[in-house]
Parts: C-alpha cells; structure tokens; sequence
C-alpha cells in the first residue's frame, strides 16, 4: 500500500522547497540533461516542484502520483497533464516518454523493484533523479538523534525500501554530477514543530507514545538551540533505461 501524501500536501511546499538559488540551479542542470521539448514522466510528481519549472521551460511533462491532494496542488499552479496513478501500473505504452524524472519516490513504494520495471518500461532514454547528501547538515544530526531515541525504545525507524539515493549502491549510475551546495540556517524549533506534526513521511509509521517520547528528548537535547546549520550537496544522477530494464528484471 502507498503511503498518502494527502495529509500533507498543504504543508508539503513549505516543508520541501530549496531556496531560489538552488532551485534554479536543479532545474537548469535538468535542462542542460534533457533535449529542449523531450517528453518527460515526473513519477511521484507531487505538488509539481520539478514538473513545473520544466513545463515552464518548454519540456512535454506528465505528472504521475497516487496523491489526489498533492496533484490538486500541481494543478492549481499550472502543472497540465497529471495522472492518477501508481508507479507500479503506470497507464503509458512501452518507452512512451524520454525521461522520466524521480525525486524522493522510490524509498515509499514498497514493491520498489515493480516500480523500477515500470520506469525502466515507460522510458526511451534516461532514469533522471536528484538526490541530497546531508551527512555534514544539521538536518541529518537530529534525524540520527529521533532516530536513535526510537531505536532505544524498540522501534527502528526506516523506509520501506532504498530511495533513489541508495540506488547507485545496487545500481551504479551512468553518470553522477554535484548540482548545488545548500547552506544556510537552520530554525530547530521550527523543524521540531515539523517532527511533532509528523510532517516527515517516515515519522509516520512511528508509535503515538514513542514519537513523543523522541520528540520530548529532541526538546529537552536541543534546547535553548534557536539555530543549526543547513549544510547539504546536491547531485543529478542518470540511469540509462535499458539498464533499469535490465537490473528491474534481474537484480542480481
Ligand atoms: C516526497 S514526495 C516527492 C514529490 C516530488 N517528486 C518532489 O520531489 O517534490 C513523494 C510523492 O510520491 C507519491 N507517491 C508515493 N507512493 C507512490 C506510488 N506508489 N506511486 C506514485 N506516486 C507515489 C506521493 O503521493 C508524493 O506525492
């Protein structure tokens, strides 16, 4: 079962966005990666955050999401051709677009492998995603910590399969490029309110009493601290289709 966007999608923008500097950096580094007008697949489009700024720069892209919420969203910003659907049963005909674009998809969709069939399946030309590295960010020392409290409590936090950042240790990719580093300050008590209000999707699988137990230690660990540093690189990373095809029917 695919986890809902619904329940977030009014907060998802606000939770999400990149700054200017590095949006604008992302989407020209996709430009640069993709024919002008080629068709693209945005799977897992949410509230069109890449979709968009693509569709805005003369790209053929269809969105596709299992979230109602999220697409509505995309909509009312302009996003035109959006789907109702899973990635794992997409409706386009075999190597129907030239890309397809996944940004912070694949780690939600527990028949993960199924998904990248059907990518592999849609996609003439590339696998195309964005993947963040937090290792030095301040973002990643307080998720470790939630992370650590749940794990002491005797429950492990984690996804329901390896996102599109873990891939390239099961599929190495064809190619891999820094896009931007984001640094910046980071609002801790603004980000705790977001871990108290689960606006995190893999906070949501966390039992009531040991989601506030974490977050009270988050509180109590970090108080007095009104600001951390947001320290994060960002790569774009491409996967010839028909490798996709390949490892999706035989992973190895
Ligand atoms: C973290 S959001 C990312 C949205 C967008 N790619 C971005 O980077 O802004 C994940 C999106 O994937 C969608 N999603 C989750 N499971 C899915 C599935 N099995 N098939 C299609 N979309 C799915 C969610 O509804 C949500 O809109």
């Amino acid at each position: 079962m695919a986890k809902s966007f619904d329940r977030i999608a009014d907060k998802f923008d606000e939770t999400r966005s990149l700054p200017e500097e590095t949006m604008s950096a992302v989407v020209d580094a996709l430009e640069w990666a993709m024919p002008q007008g080629a068709t693209v697949l945005d799977a897992g489009v949410g509230t069109g955050r890449f979709a968009l700024p693509l569709q805005n720069r003369g790209f053929e892209v269809v969105g596709a999401d299992v979230s109602t919420r999220m697409m509505a969203k995309a909509a009312a910003k302009g996003v035109r051709d959006l789907f109702r659907s899973d990635v794992c049963a997409l409706p386009f005909k075999d190597q129907a677009f030239d890309y397809t674009l996944s940004v912070h998809l694949i780690h939600l969709v527990p028949q993960w492998r199924c998904a990248l069939a059907e990518i592999g399946r849609v996609t003439r030309n590339e696998l195309i995603s964005v993947i963040t590295d937090r290792r030095n960010s301040a973002t990643e020392e307080i998720r470790t910590v939630y992370r650590g409290s749940c794990g002491r409590m005797g429950f492990e936090v984690k996804h329901v399969a390896p996102g599109e950042r873990e891939l390239p240790e099961l599929l190495p990719p064809d190619s891999k490029s820094k896009l931007a580093v984001r640094k910046e300050p980071l609002d801790v008590r603004k980000l705790l309110d977001h871990y108290e209000t689960r606006t995190l999707s893999e906070h949501w699988d966390v039992p009531e009493d040991i989601h506030r137990r974490a977050v009270a230690e988050l509180r109590e660990r970090y108080k007095g601290v009104d600001e951390l540093s947001i320290n994060e690189e960002l790569f774009l990373i491409k996967w010839r289709a028909d490798r996709v095809r390949e490892f999706a029917r035989n992973p190895g």
